[in-house]
């Protein structure tokens, strides 16, 4: 059956992309309605829309005939998707915080559709501390993004806020549509992330620099390719996911716990203490008079991804390592595939020069019995998407 997208052009210069990437999806078969802003028609007319969908315009709110014919509410469902380009500063600000003031407004907040979003705004307009709340929460929404990129914009200054190209909207536009864009729906996938903490005592703990960013990550992109996400996290300061089943822990011991279960994939991204206090006091440890200092004595914690990838009928079919190194990174990688009997170690640098730990960048080696594959320096969110479709491809 034929797709169709339900496509708001906002006002903005960016808007004139809007008709080229009607013609795009009409090549592709794909079938088209268009409602305009009231900005959106300063910039581009909606004869020229008209023509090129080949479809009447939507762009007043209270018309009687336009309710007649398709009322907005019918509208704002009949599509498989709704796309907003450009969605300005304006749009953005009414979309998180749901304004019903216009036609564009309207439809947005009756869709029950997926909402794929093409931001373009002055780069200090997309800095500013107001638009990036308004993101942050159309993200938590699960409202789709594509771009904006980094370039010289129309206002002559240079930086993000640049709306992606209309190629580049019809693939996310195309991804979204196709059901092969979700190869790993139906398969359950257990994700670790973040720290441990191990108690010294009730008010101090033994921990490490993990952010879990790019756990986290890999959470969101096995999701947002279909996957039924489970996210075992140590404590961080970051957002819970939408559509993510997630277990908070503290300790290695509860992170073992919170992991049993049966999954088809199983990531352990976690940076879990290796070893634990042996006897953490119950009371807060004082200085005493005579000036001694307590002595701590570890035992060791227990080692969740070799207690996962332990062969066995609940074993995952996939066991994925992470080896967070300072030096010797793939040589101790390829070691830590054999001790742990995981299938695949994503071996990372985190040297204090890589900028690792609490970066947004990662440059990651894939390591499989058979060999390595070198990637390039991505951001975390990149190397989350690549080793899923990595994974998807593992599973087939
Ligand atoms: O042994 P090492 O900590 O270097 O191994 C790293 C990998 O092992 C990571 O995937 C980490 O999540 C996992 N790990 C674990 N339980 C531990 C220690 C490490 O799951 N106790």
């Amino acid at each position: 059956m034929s797709k169709s997208v339900l496509l708001i052009i906002g006002g903005g210069i960016a808007a004139y992309k809007g008709l080229e990437l009607i013609r795009l999806l009409k090549t592709r078969g794909i079938g088209v309605r268009v409602i305009m802003t009231k900005a959106a028609e300063e910039f581009v007319t909606p004869l020229s829309v008209a023509s090129l969908s080949g479809e009447k315009v939507h762009s007043a709110l209270f018309n009687l005939t336009d309710e007649v014919e398709m009322g907005h509410i019918e509208l704002s469902r009949s599509a498989d998707l709704v796309v907003v380009v450009p969605a300005t500063a304006d749009l953005i600000a009414k979309m998180a915080s749901g304004l019903a003031n216009d036609l564009a407004s309207t439809t947005l907040l009756a869709t029950d559709k997926k909402v794929l979003i093409a931001p373009a705004m002055n780069v200090r307009m997309w800095l500013h501390a107001a638009t990036q709340r308004n993101i942050a929460t159309l993200k938590s929404d699960s409202i789709h993004f594509i771009g904006p990129n980094e370039g010289d914009m129309a206002c002559g200054e240079f930086g993000p806020g640049r709306m992606a190209e209309p190629v580049e909207i019809l693939a996310a536009i195309e991804k979204l549509l196709s059901p092969s864009a979700l190869p790993l729906k139906g398969r359950k996938i257990l994700i670790t992330a973040g720290p441990t903490r191990e108690p010294i005592d009730p008010v101090r703990y033994i921990s490490n620099y993990s952010s879990g960013k790019q756990g986290y990550a890999i959470a969101e992109a096995a999701r947002d390719i279909g996957a039924d996400v489970t996210l075992v996290s140590g404590p961080v300061s970051l957002a819970k996911p939408v559509g993510i089943t997630v277990s908070n822990v503290q300790t290695a011991d509860e992170m073992l716990k919170a992991c049993d279960g049966i999954y088809d994939v199983v990531i352990c991204a976690a940076a879990v203490a290796d070893w634990k206090v042996t006897k953490p006091a119950s009371h807060k440890i004082k200085k005493t008079k005579s000036g001694e200092v307590p002595v701590l004595s570890f035992i060791e914690n227990p080692d969740i991804l070799a207690t996962l990838s332990k062969p066995g009928k609940s074993r995952a079919k996939l066991v994925v390592g992470f080896a967070a190194e300072t030096e010797n990174v793939i040589e101790y990688a390829k070691a830590k595939l054999t001790k742990k009997g995981c299938d695949l170690i994503v071996a990372n640098d985190v040297s204090e020069t890589s900028g690792v730990f609490g970066g947004d960048k990662n440059t990651v080696h894939i390591v499989n019995p058979k060999g390595v594959e070198d990637w390039p320096n991505l951001s975390k969110a990149e190397v989350a998407r690549r080793l899923m479709t990595h994974i998807a491809g593992l599973l087939k």
